[in-house]
């Protein structure tokens, strides 16, 4: 049986502009999903909306628009970016979607029923102006955080979770499953901040607006916006619907630990949702005796500045503007790349340029063009049939290449995304250095030196089509266009391909346009300025973010040479007549030094 591999992206509010944040999740959801199905799992990618709420109610009725028409043209929009972006998702559930509203209408009368929600009366602050409860700390300045007017206290009905009742078992499975919730700092965070302090049960309805769920038996109260959204991760797949046998084959245990079973399911979300994924989504899942997900991962922000890119600081970068002018892969490589997964990164259109220039196009391009031009040049465009050697330096390339897919499976499973993107960009550096080593050009000066050239040629030539299949996930139209230089067709999947030696010699070679050109950054950078593009794209100056270029590594015993010390200042003046200079007295402990 196949390995099933179930990835989701969070569900998007419909609020605002859509934007190169938004995109990062799905972009990084789609290279998963896409290269575990190459790696021939079973995958099931789910994405979609979150369209219910005060927040989606309000902001229709202050457009003067029906809010389902509001909906639909904001998740048009989403759709064909999608499309753009080339994402392939599996499902695209809206949580106004028919089945999904019955199906949580039926988790809540099945926890109802089995006493994990209960009626009871919520208490808080209360804003009758805007109609909305808020708890102490959601105060701002003891006001309302909305509208700033004045609040009193009051009491509201309410259905509440029995989320406390789960807090020792999701105590366990945080501590005992190091692997279940990543980046592990989030773990502690969870821990320290909601876990251990003590849960209380969770309000899981409202009654102060209309646009969500209703409670079937009770019709004036409406589900919280967060169990509606949470519970698409399972209506999705059919649960409690009319036919479940998605749900059946991706969310079925696979494997145990201790007390708790787990489904092959993959959430990936920004580190800001994470406390609803990694408490209250176990608990609901718990009570309702379904397996947990394998992983839960929380990843870092896109920042614009200091800020976060997001619709309501209206910061936002066009997605659709940086594909059009750039190429989607050139964007799919940077937020694939540039933000350490886990880790916050920035976006600066400089950062997104100098990527596309020294990754895309110098190592990647460059690669390209030299290699199909030797073959044009030195073998009449098809590449050489050759001898292969077990040793030295044609050997080694082979060896490196060898090595890619076992790598890249590790750090997929790990999602460490920009990881398996740099050893595949390793590879290709390694190329261009054998390029460097063996001179072809001077090897075709020598008859007797033929059959090195033509192992030199048929090493670059395949390294290049490994490097393309092992692309194929992450760029899709980039690797087939390294394809298409040979005349192939992307393999639909890894198995089989993905050894050194399977490109046939006599394969044809066909130069086509360049991958990508090169952008003279200082201009383009100038001229965005002056379009309309870059007010959305251009970042505050003084926090324009550094490509930092890695130094070459340096041998071990380079690095054992070094005498570091750490020492206590004991004193430091600044220096007359100098604007720069301080003296310092520093006890090393064996000795004291002035610098
Ligand atoms: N609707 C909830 C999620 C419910 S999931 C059951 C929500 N929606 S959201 O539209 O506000 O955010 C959706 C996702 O987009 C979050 O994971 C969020 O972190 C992510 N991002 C929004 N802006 C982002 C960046 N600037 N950078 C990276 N991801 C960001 O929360």
């Amino acid at each position: 049986m196949s390995e099933k591999y179930f990835i989701t992206t969070p569900r998007y509010y419909p609020s605002g502009k859509w934007h190169i944040g938004t995109c990062y999740t799905t972009v990084v959801c789609d290279a998963l999903a896409e290269f575990k199905r190459k790696d021939g799992a079973e995958v099931f990618y789910l994405t979609g909306t979150d369209e219910h709420g005060q927040k989606i109610e309000r902001i229709a009725a202050e457009k003067g628009v029906a809010i389902k028409d509001f909906l639909d043209e904001r998740v048009g929009a989403l759709k064909a970016l999608w499309q753009k972006l080339g994402i392939k998702y599996d499902k695209f559930i809206r949580t106004t979607d028919g089945y999904h509203e019955k199906a949580v209408q039926k988790i809540f009368e099945q926890l109802y029923a089995q006493g994990d929600i209960y009626k009871s009366e919520y208490e808080g602050w209360y804003c009758t102006p805007c109609e909305s409860f808020w708890t102490e700390s959601q105060l701002k300045d003891g006001k309302c955080p909305d509208c700033g007017r004045a609040v009193e206290k009051a009491k509201e009905e309410s259905y509440f979770f029995r989320l406390s009742k789960y807090q020792d078992k999701i105590i366990n499975l945080i501590k005992e499953n190091p692997e279940w919730l990543l980046p592990v700092p989030r773990q502690n965070e969870m821990l320290n901040n909601f876990l251990l302090p003590g849960l209380t049960d969770l309000s899981v309805t409202r009654t102060s607006f209309k646009w969500g769920i209703e409670v079937p038996f009770d019709k004036k109260h409406i589900v919280y916006v967060w169990v509606d959204a949470l519970a698409n991760y399972i209506t999705a797949l059919g649960y409690k619907g009319e036919d479940d046998l998605d749900f059946k084959k991706y969310w079925a245990a696979t494997e145990t630990h201790g007390e708790f079973a787990f489904a092959p399911v993959v959430h990936l979300m920004g580190k800001e949702i994470i406390r609803f994924h990694s408490i209250v989504w176990p608990a609901l899942l718990l009570a309702l005796g379904i397996p947990l997900p394998k992983k839960v991962y929380g990843h870092g922000w896109l920042l614009f500045g200091e800020d976060k890119v997001s619709k309501s600081k209206g910061n936002t970068v066009d997605p659709v503007v940086l594909s059009d002018k750039y190429s989607v892969d050139a964007l799919r490589y940077f937020l694939l790349r540039e933000v350490p997964f886990g880790s916050d990164g920035e976006y600066t259109n400089r950062a997104f340029l100098t990527r596309r220039n020294a990754d895309l196009c110098n190592t990647l391009g460059n690669l390209l063009s030299r290699t199909a031009a030797m073959l044009m040049q030195y073998f009449g465009g098809a590449v050489p049939s050759y001898a292969a050697q077990k040793t030295g330096i044609h050997s080694e390339l082979a060896v490196q290449a060898n090595e890619l897919f076992p790598k890249l499976r590790e750090y997929i499973d790990k999602l460490l995304v920009p990881e398996a993107l740099n050893e595949i960009f390793k590879l290709l550096s390694r190329a261009n250095k054998y390029i460097d080593e063996t001179t072809p050009w001077l090897l075709a000066k020598d008859p007797a030196k033929r059959d090195e050239l033509a192992l030199v040629l048929y090493n670059l030539a395949e390294t290049l089509r490994i490097s393309a299949l092992a692309l194929s996930p992450f760029l899709p139209d980039t690797a087939q266009r390294i394809f298409d230089t040979f005349g192939l067709k992307a393999p639909k999947f890894f198995a089989k391909n993905d050894k050194f030696g399977v490109l046939k010699p006599g394969t044809s070679v066909v130069i086509g346009e360049k991958l990508y050109d090169r952008i003279d950054i200082d201009k383009e950078l100038a001229l965005l300025d002056t379009e309309n593009a870059a007010k959305e794209v251009k970042p505050a100056p003084k926090k324009e973010a550094k490509v930092i270029e890695n130094k070459p590594e340096i041998a071990f015993g380079d690095f054992a040479k070094c005498d570091f010390r750490i020492g206590v200042v004991k004193a430091c003046e600044k220096v007359a007549k100098s604007d720069k200079l301080l003296k310092f007295n520093i006890d090393f402990g064996t000795e004291e030094r002035v610098i």
